[in-house]
């Protein structure tokens, strides 16, 4: 299994211009997004943006004709592999946009702790009710043209990280995206990647507090297939070389 390396998505930020400035330094997967896609996730995403918060702001209308123009961009003069990070309530819209020819993954948000989107049942709220975490990524899976990743958070309270690492691989995903956040620390749990890496073999994307090569060679050790970088990439020069690692 080839390893790969990820640039992780980041509302408001990660647009198709975002993603081709991070072509040079080596990426494997470009990821836009994430953006809200279904009704009640747009309207989620305007409360959001009245408290200040960064969000891609899109009509539900302007939904497909953005996310391929923002591809476009990337693939214009890239040959990767383009993501793109996808809140809904519904596996609709997903199974849609991944129809695109631009699109080689759609990446369900498992992830937003955003109060408006968890209220509505959707990214992190997803883990804390596994059947409907099948239910969703399957219905995903069937309907796709492109493959599907699935982005989680570890260590939420009261969510079984195992359980829903095996409902996602169960349910035919491609790819396992963990933002393995440690509470209190400025570094990632790698034991929770070594303990789904032990339980699963789906391929697993180790997210979180990556910004050097030892912290990237640290969660590949602790069995990551990929890793996966957001934050750093807001430096002015991410600080080591993808290629090294
Ligand atoms: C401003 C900002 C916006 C983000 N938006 C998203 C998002 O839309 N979807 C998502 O899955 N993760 C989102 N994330 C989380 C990142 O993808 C990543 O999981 C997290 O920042 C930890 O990785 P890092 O330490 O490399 O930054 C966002 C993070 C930041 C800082």
């Amino acid at each position: 299994m080839e390893s790969i390396e990820v640039l992780a998505p980041m509302a408001g930020i990660t647009d198709g211009n975002f993603c081709k400035k991070m072509i040079p330094y080596g990426f494997d997967m470009l990821t836009i997004g994430g953006y809200n896609v279904d009704d009640a996730t747009i309207a989620a995403g305007h409360s959001i943006i009245q408290r200040g918060r960064p969000e891609f702001n899109i009509k539900k209308e302007n939904i497909l004709p953005t996310i391929q123009e923002q591809a476009k961009i990337i693939k214009g003069s890239w040959d990767g592999i383009v993501s793109v990070n996808l809140r809904s309530t519904s596996p609709e819209t997903i199974i849609e946009i991944s129809k695109l020819p631009e699109i080689d993954v759609v990446e369900i948000n498992a992830h937003c702790r955003q109060p408006e989107i968890t209220e509505i049942g959707c990214g992190q709220a997803l883990l804390y009710d596994l059947d409907k975490l099948h239910d969703f990524t399957k219905n995903v899976v069937k309907g796709a043209k492109s493959k599907v990743s699935v982005k989680i958070r570890a260590n939420i309270e009261n969510v079984d990280d195992i359980g829903a690492s095996k409902v996602i691989e169960n349910a035919g995903a491609d790819y396992l995206h963990v933002d393995a956040m440690k509470p209190g620390y400025n570094h990632a749990d790698h034991d929770i990647i070594r303990f789904i890496k032990e339980n699963t073999e789906i391929f697993l994307i180790g997210n979180n507090s990556i910004r050097d090569l030892k912290s990237a060679q640290l969660m590949f050790s602790a069995g990551a297939d990929g890793i996966s970088m957001a934050r750093i990439t807001l430096k002015e020069n991410i600080p080591f070389n993808l290629g090294e690692i």
